[in-house]
């Protein structure tokens, strides 16, 4: 039977690391696009060339023509300029609003039913943009970013507390930014929520460390943005779709009345199968947690309404 084609656009650290994570699970045929041509089909070789030491015979493509993207299921967008050391996500906008817009046209112009997972940065105005052109269902378009904020946080508790990670829920919600939304009170070891296995003082300092997760990497990188953990979480997430999971991961999709939020992307937790984005949980919040969220949506808005002026 043929293996779903998964296409993977932006060959830079973040989507190289995503071809190669693909490549592994030996379940998918894999098409890296980027305007550099060289650089796609470079690590497309190179992956290809890795499989016969790793155990693996996923067919890798690296192209920068799109025409090889027809008949995908998924498409993984990573594409655009990272930060530099210093740099909001936000500052990013206006070139990679103009980037996703022109990947997403090209990607759906082939693939009609595609599910479309983003990543670039600002994340949030991203989708918008996504939503925007794709003409595709709010279902289909989802923002990989609580997964990682997450990933970020259940780390920094496993450390504090010495127990695996692997052990630790949390649920990050908001926009992937200096706004998200750690939620303390949905994070559990093991089923016992963390406010009492630490003191509030370090689960405050988490909780910071959490927001500030990806600019700490940018950091120390200084060359750019992380991309292990950023392109894992959205491998977890094609898995989800292709396996049908219903696994409840957090997102960036639109609302339009969960949470009170009305016609805005915001990272919300949300059940994720075959059809893409299948449900938005709505998780009991307390007013201060709700309060942060709205908080989080507007300056989403704020910026997605920045996208609209400067796309027209
Ligand atoms: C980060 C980027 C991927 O948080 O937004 O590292």
């Amino acid at each position: 039977m043929a293996r779903p084609k998964i296409t993977v656009v932006g060959a830079g650290n973040v989507g190289g690391t995503t071809a190669q994570r693909l490549a592994e699970k030996n379940l998918y045929d894999v098409v890296l696009v980027d305007i550099n041509e060289g650089m796609a089909q470079g690590k497309a070789l190179d992956l290809s060339q890795a499989g016969p030491v790793c155990g693996y015979d996923t067919r890798v493509v690296g192209t920068k023509d799109y025409a090889m993207t027809a008949g995908s299921s998924i498409a993984v967008i990573t594409s655009g300029i990272p930060r530099k050391p210093g740099m909001s996500r936000d500052e990013l906008l206006a070139t990679n609003a103009k980037i996703v817009k022109s990947v997403v046209t090209e990607l759906v112009s082939r693939s009609p039913n595609i599910i479309l997972i983003l990543v670039t940065n600002p994340l949030d105005a991203m989708v918008h943009m996504a939503l925007r052109v794709s003409g595709l269902p709010k279902s289909k378009i989802i923002g990989m970013a609580g997964v990682l904020d997450s990933a970020r946080m259940r780390t920094f508790i496993a450390e504090e507390l010495n127990v695996p990670s692997t052990e630790v829920e949390a649920m990050v919600l908001g926009g992937h930014g200096d706004t998200m939304v750690p939620l303390p009170r949905y994070t559990t070891v093991k089923g016992r929520p963390v406010s009492e296995l630490m003191s509030k003082e370090k689960l405050d300092a988490i909780v910071k460390r959490t927001r500030d997760g990806g600019a700490e990497i940018v950091g120390l990188l200084k060359t750019g943005s992380a991309f292990y953990a950023p392109s894992a979480s959205a491998v977890s997430m094609v898995e989800a779709i292709h396996k049908d999971e219903k696994r409840v991961m957090p997102c960036a999709v639109l609302c339009e009345g969960e949470y009170g939020l009305k016609n805005v992307i915001v990272g919300v937790p949300v059940k994720i199968g075959c059809g893409g984005a299948e449900q938005i949980m709505e998780y009991d919040l307390t007013s201060d947690e709700r309060a942060a969220l709205d908080t989080s949506a507007n300056a989403v808005r704020e910026l997605c309404s920045t996208v609209d002026r400067l796309m027209g």
